[in-house]
């Protein structure tokens, strides 16, 4: 049925260029330092000497771009003006590489069976959905206005923000677009898509924040419209992304270059998130399936086979792995939310998308489930609110949660549905009520990055707030939860405390000329502090979900045939290994 293809090795100047990498990581360290401070004055003279020549050189740019996500609990982007020299960079239309993708798609031999999602009708059917659809418009209507192609609205100085430079929150965006039915934002989207988007950019990209937002994004909404179009971008995309896991170990580099393929290890340090190492096995295994190249899913596959093998605490695993090494870091924090939480989610997303049929991927997924109920699950004084804290260099206990563990209702409930024990219900269904008061007990009724929970008997209130931690990033994960909570046990209540949270972020994040923006103070009402910026996920997860937990239609998409990546991108269930 499916006729295996060739396609042309993108990869060989990156195979080149790993084996000079590897001799480098083989010299002494001091010499190594050497010459990179022999380099660095070089390019600094060029660079010098350049800018004196040509008046109109754009400022060297920061390297901020790396670690932004990475620390964007503390990092705001900073006032710049783009120069006109970044924005071109990005807008040429590209014919050589359209018309390679043309030939690539070519050699495909598209299997017969391709998944169609049926969406009976995309459009709001009751006043909720319509408030959300309208939320929607006014948040692409700054996007498109200020930001068009970049990857993300700057809402109060009415401009942008490029990460990578490939039109994020336009790609994140599409299928919420396509659900909605909002048809001409739609059909405007796609040609951008289609004549503009240039994946052969001299830029480094995280790999995972890639392939979870670009990659999902392209194949989930191939799959909703069968354009093809966005099955070549796909494939393009995931050709550039093919060399990171060029490693020893075949644990993927956190970073790569589109243009060179030139993977490395994040900028601020030697090792690659256990999260961001783990959570790109659904996207690489759908490309797969489409194309029938099995390569993709073949890389990504390994990665978590190996994970399998390595020594964990009662299956839980820590932040970081050395990529070249393939060694976990030892001492290193247990937790639920940053840099690990997806590793949970994806074992058990994995076992659903291969038709449930790989045991292994089961049982270290209840056997974590085990260990986070043991070692990290708690209550706090004096309601009892159920919280998963972390533990410090794998011991010390700390109430601390992030809003991100906030995923975890959502795919504990899904997992009970798949015949996961009655415990994992219960632990939804708390942990539920605890992400609703993160939000119910500020002032502004939006929940924090982060918050402690008091473990201590004798009054004060549950949930403390640090200042460094009181900011709203317009997150998904608890809307997220609220959905699949309802989905499963159509309980109206979820869907009141999800009309409540939308409401709050209208009240408080909307920004009046279009867009929403991240806050800095969740706890004054009176001066939220605005950052000026939205996230693609705000589009992308946030207001899809409030758009799937307000739908009147049980199965408007169905969880039964879909499963949805990381960023809410739904992808096709294969009911088979
Ligand atoms: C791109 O292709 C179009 C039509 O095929 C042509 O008119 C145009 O000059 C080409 N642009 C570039 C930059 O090659
Ligand atoms: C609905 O959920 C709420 C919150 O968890 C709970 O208090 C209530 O008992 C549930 N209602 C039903 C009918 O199960
Ligand atoms: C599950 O795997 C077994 C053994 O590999 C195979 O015989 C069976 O057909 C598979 N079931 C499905 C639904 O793919």
């Amino acid at each position: 049925m499916s006729v295996s293809i060739s396609i042309p090795e993108l990869l060989q100047t990156p195979v080149k260029r790993r084996s000079l990498w590897r001799e480098w990581n083989q010299l002494p360290r001091f010499l190594r330092l050497v010459l990179l401070l022999m380099f660095a004055m070089t390019g600094f003279s060029v660079v010098y000497l350049y800018s004196i020549l040509s008046a109109e050189l754009p400022s060297v740019k920061k390297s901020r771009d790396f670690t932004q996500k990475h620390f964007e609990q503390n990092i705001i982007p900073t006032e710049r003006k783009e120069s006109v020299a970044e924005v071109q960079q990005i807008e040429p239309p590209h014919n050589k590489s359209k018309e390679e993708g043309k030939d690539l798609l070519k050699k495909f031999s598209i299997r017969n069976e391709i998944k169609r999602f049926e969406i009976e009708e995309a459009g709001p059917t009751n006043q909720y959905q319509e408030a959300v659809v309208e939320a929607f418009k006014h948040a692409w209507k700054g996007y498109r206005e200020y930001a068009w192609g970049h990857d993300h609205l700057k809402p109060i100085s009415k401009s942008f923000h490029n990460w990578f430079g490939i039109g994020l929150t336009l790609i994140d965006a599409l299928d919420t677009m396509y659900i909605m039915g909002l048809k001409e934002e739609f059909q405007e989207a796609r040609e951008w898509v289609a004549n503009k988007l240039d994946f052969n950019i001299n830029k480094d990209v995280n790999f995972f924040e890639t392939t979870i937002r670009v990659l999902g994004g392209l194949l989930s909404t191939y799959h909703l419209s069968q354009d093809k179009m966005f099955l070549e971008k796909a494939v393009d995309i995931a050709n550039h992304l093919m060399p990171c896991f060029k490693t020893r170990s075949g644990v993927p580099y956190s970073d790569v270059n589109l243009k060179t393929g030139f993977a490395h290890a994040p900028l601020w340090g030697s090792d690659s998130s256990v999260s961001e190492v783990s959570t790109v096995q659904l996207e690489f295994r759908d490309l797969s399936r489409v194309t029938g190249s099995p390569k993709y899913e073949e890389a990504a596959f390994h990665v978590s086979k190996y994970l399998h093998t390595l020594p964990k605490k009662d299956g839980l695993v820590p932040m970081f792995i050395n990529a070249d090494k393939g060694h976990f870091r030892t001492h290193s924090t247990l937790t639920l939310g940053a840099r690990a939480d997806t590793y949970y989610e994806y074992l058990l997303k994995q076992w659903i998308q291969t038709g449930r049929n790989i045991s292994w991927l089961k049982e270290d997924y209840m056997e974590a489930v085990e260990g986070v109920m043991k070692n990290l699950v708690r209550k706090s004084q004096p309601k009892q609110l159920v919280f998963v804290g972390e533990l410090l260099s794998g011991r010390n206990y700390s109430p601390k949660m992030d809003h991100l563990v906030c995923f975890l209702s959502g795919t504990l409930i899904l997992g009970y549905h798949y015949g996961m024990p009655t415990s994992h219900q219960r632990l939804a269904e708390q942990l539920m009520e605890t992400c609703y008061q993160m939000y119910a007990s500020t002032a502004t009724f939006l929940s924090p990055e982060i918050a402690y929970f008091n473990m201590k008997d004798g009054g004060g209130s549950d949930i403390i707030i640090k200042s460094n931690d009181a900011h709203n990033l317009l997150r998904p994960e608890t809307v997220e939860s609220l959905w699949y909570m309802y989905y499963f046990t159509r309980n109206e209540t979820y869907r009141r405390w999800g009309w409540n949270i939308f409401q709050a972020f209208e009240r408080y994040t909307k920004v009046k000329t279009g867009g929403y923006t991240t806050i800095g103070d969740v706890r004054n009402p009176l001066f939220v502090r605005p950052r000026d910026l939205m996230e693609s996920f705000f589009l992308g997860e946030t207001l899809k979900y409030f758009y799937l937990l307000f739908s009147d239609k049980q199965e408007l998409l169905s969880l039964d045939k879909l499963v949805f990546n990381t960023e809410a991108h739904p992808l096709p269930i294969y009911n088979n290994r």
